[in-house]
This record gives C-alpha cells, sequence and structure tokens, in this order.
C-alpha cells in the first residue's frame, strides 16, 4: 500500500496541552491506527519529533510511546528536510521565536492558541508566512465540542427563528495555591509570562463566535485581577499580575452576546461552559457535551409573584437534544484537517489569519477595559 509519511516536530510535549491532547490522544492515536485514510485508498502516515528543555522529560516519554526521535535542539530538529511541520504547545511567550525559525526553514506551522501576545506579533507571523508559503493552522478545539457541534445544527436548521441574545458563563475555581495546590499552571496568572484570561479565552470566543453567528462588530469589557496573589507549583508566593476574569458584551450585527470568563467563580451549571441562546422561535442552552432545547410552541407562561414560593421546575421544561452521532477528539479531528490540508498543498481555513482575528478581539477587549468604552473592531486582517 503506498504511504504517505508526515514528520511531525512538536515542541511543548511535556505540557499538559502538548502531551495529553496532542501527542497522545491525535498524533500517537493516528499513528497508531496506520495513519490516515487518503481519498485515493493510499495512507498518510504520521511520525513525531519530540522537542523540549528537559531531556530525561523527553527520554521518558520516547520510551513509554515507542517514539524514536526527541531532541533539546530546536535548530536541529528544523534542520531535518525530512521534517515537513512544526508543531508549538509551548507556552505562549516562546511561542513567537520558534515559529519565526520554523517558517524560516520552510516548516508548515500548526500551532496551540493565541498565536502571539499581541496583534502586532501575530501579523509578523502572519506575514512571515504567507512570504513563505506554507500551510499555517492555530486550535479551534471548541468548535467540536459535542454541546456546540448541536448548537450549530440548531442555528443551521433556523430552530431559532431570529437570534436575539447569548449569555456565555465560562469557568470555574482555580484555587490560589496556599491551603490547596492549584489546578492550573502559575505561568497563566503573570502577565509577563503571557497569561491572563482575556489573551487565553478571547481567542477561542472569537473563532467559536464566527462559527456560529458570524464576526464580532464591537466589545464592551471588564477585565479584572479578582486574586491578586497565588503560589506557584513549588509552593512560592508570587503576584498575580494578570486578568482573571472578563466580563463583556460582544455585539455581532443585531445579536448581543454577554460573555463572563472567570478562574475565580464556583460552578453552578450543569458545565463548565455554557451558552444560552435566545431566539424568536426558540431557546437553547449548550454546554461541553449536551444541549438543552426549549422551543417557542413549549414557551411556558411564568407569572412573577414574590408572595409565594417557587413551585416551577424551570429547568424541567427543557428537552435534550440526543447525540444521534458519535463525537470524537476535538482536538485529533482538527489536526486531521490540517494534515490533509497539508497533504494537499491547500490553505486550512483555520490560518494564522484567523489567529490574528482573534487577537484583535483580545486587543479590543483589553482596550475597552483600559479606556471604559465599547471598541469597535475596525481593522480586519483576513
Ligand atoms: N486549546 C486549549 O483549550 C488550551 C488549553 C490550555 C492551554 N492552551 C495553550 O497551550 C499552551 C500551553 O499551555 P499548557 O496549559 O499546556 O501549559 P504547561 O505549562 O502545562 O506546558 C507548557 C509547555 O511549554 C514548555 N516551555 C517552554 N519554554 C518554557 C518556559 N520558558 N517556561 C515554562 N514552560 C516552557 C514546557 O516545558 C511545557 O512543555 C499555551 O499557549 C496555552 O495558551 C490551550
Amino acid at each position: 500500500m503506498n504511504v504517505h509519511t508526515q514528520r511531525i516536530v512538536m515542541n511543548g510535549v511535556t505540557g499538559r496541552m502538548g502531551y495529553r491532547q496532542h501527542l497522545v490522544r491525535s498524533i500517537l492515536a493516528i499513528r497508531d491506527e496506520g495513519g490516515l485514510e487518503l481519498p485515493d485508498g493510499s495512507r498518510l502516515q504520521v511520525e513525531p519529533v519530540l522537542v523540549g528543555r528537559n531531556r530525561d522529560k523527553l527520554a521518558e516519554l520516547a520510551e513509554r510511546h515507542g517514539i524514536a526521535e526527541y531532541t533539546t535542539d530546536l535548530d536541529e530538529a528544523l534542520a531535518d528536510d525530512s521534517a515537513t511541520v512544526y508543531f508549538d504547545a509551548q507556552v505562549t511567550s516562546e511561542r513567537k521565536k520558534s515559529i519565526l525559525k520554523a517558517l524560516a526553514a520552510g516548516k508548515h506551522v500548526y500551532t496551540e492558541k493565541p498565536l502571539a501576545e499581541s496583534v502586532e506579533e501575530g501579523l509578523e507571523l502572519a506575514q512571515a508566512a504567507a512570504s513563505s508559503g506554507t500551510v499555517t493552522g492555530i486550535v479551534h478545539d471548541k468548535i467540536f465540542l459535542p454541546g456546540l457541534v448541536k448548537l450549530k445544527g440548531l442555528i443551521d436548521s433556523g430552530f431559532f427563528g431570529r437570534i436575539l441574545s447569548v449569555r456565555g458563563e465560562f469557568g470555574y475555581w482555580v484555587f490560589e495555591g496556599d491551603l490547596t495546590p492549584s489546578q492550573r499552571p502559575s505561568w497563566n496568572y503573570r502577565a509577563a509570562d503571557g497569561g491572563g484570561m482575556v489573551l487565553d479565552m478571547f481567542c477561542h470566543w472569537n473563532y467559536v463566535l464566527e462559527h456560529l453567528l458570524g464576526r464580532v462588530d464591537a466589545v464592551w469589557a471588564k477585565t479584572v485581577t479578582h486574586i491578586p496573589e497565588r503560589w506557584d507549583e513549588q509552593g512560592r508566593r508570587y503576584d498575580a499580575t494578570a486578568d482573571d476574569a472578563a466580563y463583556a458584551i460582544f455585539e455581532i450585527g443585531d445579536v448581543v452576546v454577554q460573555m463572563n470568563s472567570s478562574w475565580t467563580v464556583r460552578v453552578n451549571r450543569d458545565e463548565l461552559v455554557e451558552f444560552q441562546v435566545d431566539g424568536t422561535h426558540g431557546s437553547a442552552v449548550a454546554g461541553l457535551w449536551g444541549c438543552r432545547i426549549q422551543p417557542r410552541v413549549a414557551t411556558p407562561k411564568p407569572v412573577w409573584n414574590p408572595d409565594l414560593p417557587t413551585d416551577e421546575d424551570f429547568r424541567g421544561q427543557w428537552s435534550q437534544v440526543p447525540d444521534n452521532q458519535e463525537f470524537g477528539n476535538g482536538f485529533r479531528a482538527q489536526w486531521e484537517q490540517y494534515l490533509l490540508d497539508v497533504h494537499e498543498g491547500r490553505p486550512h481555513p483555520y490560518d494564522f489569519a484567523s489567529a490574528v482575528r482573534g487577537l484583535e478581539l483580545v486587543e479590543a477587549g483589553l482596550r475597552s477595559s483600559a479606556e471604559g468604552r465599547r471598541v469597535a473592531l475596525e481593522t480586519r486582517t483576513a
């Protein structure tokens, strides 16, 4: 059988995202199934080359998963012409210089989000990619969440009638690290190290909203650092300088999207993220997995009466959208799309231009909060 092999330089695979989602659940899963089937019946196989700072950790990973090659020298890995793709899941602040090297070496580049720490840096990378003629890709995992797949199906079917508004709630309590160790890496809470809720999450919200409703026209946001001190992986106290919550309104045409993103909220929802969409003909609440709906014709008529306790089971008045299909791992699904695009030499829809639009929303949100005003997104890059 004809087998094409793509060797992928993978940087940052000792981290949470790089290891679990990208290496194990995506690339090794594809490799262990003998690669992807191409339309002509041949196969596209993958071969990871691990890159990182700690040789011992890389050696242990390579041994555990039967990976032949690893190195602590990025330049050496990039000098290998048989490797066609560079992937980056390092901490955000390390990304730009590594991607510039990869592009200069002629590699196709796929990367975790955010692409960079500012629009300016993102544009520099997008321009470098355009001149190198390579296929770029940015992680856009959230649109593969089963709940959002169901929500997109509802929108496409016309279920909502005219969509009026969206209320998104994302987040959970991230422990400060003193009494209970934190469940997220400490760099996320230091601005100088690329941390911050807006930088972290607005690039996700940008492609999610583009996918569901269209481009964001304007943003109002209030960003806050609610918890000013935290304790790191070694139990050392540090100043938490990055925003840990953002309260935003995004305007998309006439649709008003309120989006709360917070590492300082205790969960009183069914899932860690939920989006309630209200339309003239129906409403839905989509989470990571589930999606509940209430059509216009099944909408009860609540009456405000402060003299009596509420006896209505409001949640019981909604019905679940059935699964009706198998949902694979979203990280793997996007890798498959990207690898096929590289193989065919065609642009990937979630490319660096898409990543820059995400950074534009980040900057607009931060500016809105700093200046206390609505910020229109006028610069369009794609
Ligand atoms: N798509 C998503 O849902 C999602 C979720 C979380 C994080 N991320 C993104 O993935 C990237 C990695 O996040 P993570 O949570 O896996 O972080 P992590 O701290 O667990 O891993 C960071 C990786 O970068 C490496 N690294 C390189 N230089 C470093 C330096 N100077 N300091 C510290 N680490 C360095 C580490 O060795 C490690 O492999 C970030 O850019 C983040 O924004 C994406």
